[in-house]
Formats: structure tokens, sequence, C-alpha cells
């Protein structure tokens, strides 16, 4: 199958997964109805042996899971493309395309394509191609994401789209880190555990890593619910304990995790995920009460924040751009971004720090920026600073 249009796509493909920023691809649309292969999705994943990629073949009633070196894979999609599906589309963290060949063997490239969006309604099709399988999976079906026929529970479409969402967006930032054997990853304030299984599973399953994975969860009877169902998926680990973000005692962290931990609860697990040296802090802010009762404007922003909703907007960016910025002051890199749609919920900023050196060369220049920050807000404090100052005083 020679074509300029193919040459041009495997040279993209190619070099997104040269660079890593292949999320995945999904081989779909069958030229055969009748066959029992109906996609194969493919994804990065790094093992001792180094990069590979990931097969999922999505047969109708089992998923084969295969991984192939770069070139061999290369291969067996053009083979594919050949013989079993008429649709290739790419996933990355830049773009999203997707080739269509007609049944008269054309062939389309179309650029853009719009992104997967969690929140944006049910159909089946969409909810096929995920990175985590369904089939027997003991979790999803347990926390009620799926039915007894391990099928997505129509009033569960949202959620299940919204994990697999987090586990596309944050896969290629694990996959960068070199992580030692048996890993420690800490989800602070698990809440009912859909994400801390989900990212036991991708770990585990998906990227063939075994780490060692903690929830911290302040309401017992949450805590009693996720380890019943670790122990009935066999996830041997992963264990729930009960306890506050603050206090409770952790061996160590290599990956932090907290997501829509209320209020200053972000904080102390971002204090947490630095003082523990963590090499990877992933946070999605909930509420943020502390700085909007902080402000005290008495610049020409004042006739901005003088409206209450403004002022609620600017105390958000605020605060979680502090908390970029005091991260990067203890050396992480930082990102931030939006990780679901809105459609789903108002909380959907998601920071994410890399931690890159233990003494960064601009902390000077860091701090003050926050300094200026902090006055042009009239900001007297932000609490995760306190939580530093607590600790050396
Ligand atoms: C909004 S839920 C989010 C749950 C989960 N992380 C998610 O995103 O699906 C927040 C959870 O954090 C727990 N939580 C809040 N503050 C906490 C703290 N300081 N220590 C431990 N758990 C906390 C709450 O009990 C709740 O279950």
């Amino acid at each position: 199958m020679e074509n300029r249009q193919i040459t041009l796509f495997f040279d993209k493909l190619n070099n997104l997964i040269r660079s890593k920023t292949l999320i995945k691809l999904v081989l779909s649309n069958q030229r055969d109805h009748t066959s029992d292969l109906k996609s194969i999705i493919i994804s990065i994943v790094a093992l001792k042996k180094g990069e590979r990629l990931n097969f999922v073949f999505r047969y109708k009633t089992k998923d084969i899971t295969k991984n192939h070196d770069i070139e061999e894979a290369l291969a067996l999609i053009k083979k594919s493309l050949e013989t079993d599906f008429f649709n290739a589309d790419v996933f990355s963290n830049e773009e999203t395309f997707r080739l269509l060949i007609t049944s008269h063997g054309k062939v389309k490239i179309r650029s853009n394509a719009p992104a997967i969006k969690a929140g944006a309604g049910f159909s089946h099709d969409r909810m096929k191609d995920r990175i985590l399988a369904t089939q027997n999976n003991i979790y999803l079906r347990e926390l009620g994401i799926l039915n007894s026929g391990f099928e997505v529970r129509h009033d569960m479409s949202d959620k299940f789209l919204q994990i697999n969402k987090y586990i596309e967006l944050l896969g290629p930032f694990i996959r960068d880190l070199d992580l030692p054997e048996g890993f420690h990853v800490t989800d602070m304030g698990s809440g009912k555990g859909y994400l801390t299984f989900a990212l036991y599973d991708y770990l585990t399953n998906i990227l063939g890593k075994k780490p060692v994975m903690t929830g911290v969860e302040s309401k017992k009877e949450l805590v009693n619910l996720s380890n019943d169902v670790a122990s009935k998926a066999g996830f041997a680990g992963l264990k729930f304990i009960n306890g506050t973000i603050r206090t409770v005692e952790l061996d160590h962290i290599d990956i932090l995790i907290a997501l829509h931990a209320c209020d200053t609860a972000t904080d102390d697990a971002i204090y947490r995920g630095i003082t523990s040296g963590a090499s990877l802090i992933v946070c999605a802010p909930c509420c943020h009460k502390q700085i909007r009762k902080e402000f005290h404007v008495t610049n020409e922003l004042k006739s901005v924040t003088k409206h209450g909703i403004l002022e609620e907007r600017q105390a958000e960016i605020i605060t979680d751009g502090l908390r970029a910025l005091i991260m990067e002051e203890y050396g992480y890199k930082t990102k931030v971004f939006e990780f679901i749609s809105t459609d789903h919920t108002p909380k959907n900023v998601m920071i994410v720090g890399r931690k890159i050196s233990e003494k960064p060369a601009g902390r000077e220049k860091i701090m003050k920026n926050i300094q200026a920050l902090k006055e042009f807000y009239g900001i007297k404090q932000h609490y995760l600073e306190k939580l530093f100052i607590n600790s050396i005083g």
C-alpha cells in the first residue's frame, strides 16, 4: 500500500512515537464485518528492554495484549490497515488526526479531528476504544461503572470517560519517569477510589510495573469499601488507609496524586509530595477558599474584584498559580492545564510538577515573583508557604 498520504501518516506517527508524545492509536472500522477482531488500541509502554508499543487486540469476546518493538509495530499497523481496518485515529499531546481509507482505496488524512472529550454524551463506539479494558474488569464492576455483563452502564458513561481521560493525560508523565523497583504511589483523598484503581490498573496491567500504591482517605467507610474492592480485584499492591493528608504516616512517596482534595487539603498534599522528594506531583484542586479570604486588593484590580464572581475566579487563578510557582521554587517543572471538559465539572484544572532539581537555578527570581504577586493581590501568605514556614519554625 504505497501512497503519499500513507507515507505522510507513517512519518507523523513515527515522530510521535519517537518523541513519546503519542497517547494512543486506534485502528477501527473493520474491512470485514464478520471478523471477530473489532479494533486495536496501541500505546507506548516503557519496559526494562526499552520502549515498546502495547497492542490491545479487541475481539468480540476477549482482549489480547501484546508488546512489539517500534519497527515491528509500524509494520503490523501498516498490514492491519491493508487487511483489517479502514481507519486509524491518532491521539497525541499535540494533535489528533485520522487516516481514512475508502473501500475504493482512496486515502485521506483529517487533522485536528475533534479530540475525545469527556462528558460529551454516550455512544457505544466512544466507550469501546478506551485505554482501560472493561472485559472481566472487577473493580469497574464493583464501583458500579460496569454492569454484571461488564458493559459500561449508561448513567456511568461520563465517569468512565473521565477516568480514561485522566489515564490518557497522566500516562506520558509517568512513562517519562525513571522509577525504582517497587516505587510508591500515594493518592491523597482517594474518595471512592475510581481514579486510584484506574491508575493501579494502568501501571500494572498496561505498563507492566509493580507499584506499591496507597490511597489515603479520612472517611473510614470509603477506606473499607475500597479495600474490599481491591481484594476482590486481586490488586495485591494496592491498599487504602484511614488518615488525614497532613498527618498520615507514609514511608516514602515517588508519585503523589491529589484529585479534588478540598481547599487547603491540596496544599497539604503538595507539601507532603515536595518534602518526600516525589518525582511527580499531580493535583486537581477543588474549592479555593483560603486565598479569597486573604485578598486585600487596593490597586487598579479593585475595579474588577469588586464583582464577586470575578474576585472568585481571580482567587482560583492566583491560588493555583502560586501553587505552581512554589513547586517551581522547590525544583519542580510545572504544567497547568484543563483535564476534563467543563461540561463535567468546573473544577477541571490540573497542576503537574515533575522534579528536575534539588536547587533550581532561578530560585531567587521565582521567590521574588511570588512576593510581587502576593503584594499585588494584598495576600499575606499562601497556605502552602505557611506549611514550609511552620516546619522550619
Ligand atoms: C471530592 S472527593 C475526591 C475523590 C477522588 N480523589 C476523586 O477525584 O474522585 C475528596 C475526598 O478527599 C477526602 N479528603 C478531603 N480532605 C482530606 C484530608 N485532609 N485527608 C484525607 N482525606 C481527605 C474526602 O473525604 C473525599 O472523600
